[in-house]
C-alpha cells in the first residue's frame, strides 16, 4: 500500500481545531489523541470534539483512544463519525469482541501496542484487525523522541502480517519525522502518525506531502 500520512492534531492549536484540520487537508487521515488522564498522564478531548471536528473537514478521523475501558466508550467515537478506532490492547478487556464491533459499526478495527507491549501473544488476533499500531514513544505526549528499540518490533509484526497474507495497515505514532520516518518504512510500517513534525512546520501541509515522499522512498 502506499504510505500514508496521518497528522496528529494534539500538536494543533486547540483553540483553532477547524482551521488547524483544514490545514492538512490533503492528508489520508486525521490523528486524534484521545486521552482520559488514567490511561496515560494526560487530558486531551472526548466524544463532542470529535463529533464537531468531523463536521469541520473532508479528512477522515483516526481515532487513538488512549483511555481506559475502550470496550465502553469505542462505539460512540464511531457514532460521532470516526472512520477508525484504535484501542489499547493493555487497557481492553476483550479485544477480540471489540474488534469485532467496532466493524460491525462500520469504522476500521486497530489496535495499538504501547513499546513494553509484545506483538507475539497477539498474532492470533491480526485477521480481526484492520490496522495494528506500534507506539514508537510512551503513550501521552507529542514531541517526545522516537525510540529506535521499536524497530525491531515493527518489523516482527509486518513478518506477521506477511505470514498470514493479511493486507492489514501497520502504523506507527510517535517521534515520527523527517529524520525517523524512512527507518519506520524500512521496517515494514505504512501509516505514519506525526504530530510536531507537521504542526511545527511552517506550512502543515507541505511538511505531509515531504513526508510522504520520504516514506515512498
Ligand atoms: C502520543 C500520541 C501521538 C502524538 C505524536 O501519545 O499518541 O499521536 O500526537 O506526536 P509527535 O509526532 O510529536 O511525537
Ligand atoms: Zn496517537
Amino acid at each position: 500500500m502506499a504510505p500514508q500520512i496521518n497528522p496528529s492534531i494534539l500538536s494543533a492549536d486547540f483553540s483553532r481545531l477547524a482551521d488547524e484540520a483544514k490545514a492538512v487537508e490533503g492528508a489520508d487521515w486525521l490523528h486524534v489523541d484521545v486521552m482520559d488522564n488514567h490511561f496515560v498522564p494526560n487530558l486531551t478531548l472526548g466524544v463532542p470534539v470529535v463529533e464537531s471536528l468531523g463536521k469541520a473537514t473532508e479528512t477522515p478521523l483516526d481515532c487513538h483512544l488512549m483511555i481506559e475501558d475502550p470496550d465502553r466508550w469505542a462505539p460512540q467515537y464511531i457514532e460521532a463519525g470516526a472512520g477508525s478506532v484504535t484501542f489499547h490492547v493493555e487497557a481492553a478487556a476483550a479485544p477480540v469482541r471489540l474488534a469485532r464491533e467496532i466493524r460491525a459499526k462500520g469504522a476500521r478495527a486497530s489496535m495499538a501496542l504501547k513499546p513494553a507491549t509484545p506483538i507475539e501473544p497477539y498474532e492470533d488476533l491480526l485477521p480481526e484487525l484492520d490496522m495494528l499500531l506500534v507506539m514508537t514513544v510512551e503513550p501521552g505526549f507529542g514531541g517526545q523522541a522516537f525510540l529506535d528499540i521499536m524497530l525491531p518490533k515493527i518489523r516482527r509484526t509486518r513478518q506477521l502480517i506477511d505470514k498470514h497474507g493479511l493486507q492489514m495497515w501497520l502504523q506507527v505514532d510517535g517521534g515520527v519525522s523527517a529524520e525517523t520516518i524512512e527507518r519506520c518504512a524500512e521496517a515494514g510500517a505504512d501509516v505514519f502518525v506525526a504530530g510536531s513534525a507537521v504542526y511545527g512546520a511552517d506550512d502543515p501541509a507541505k511538511a505531509v506531502r515531504e513526508l510522504r515522499h520520504l516514506a515512498e522512498k
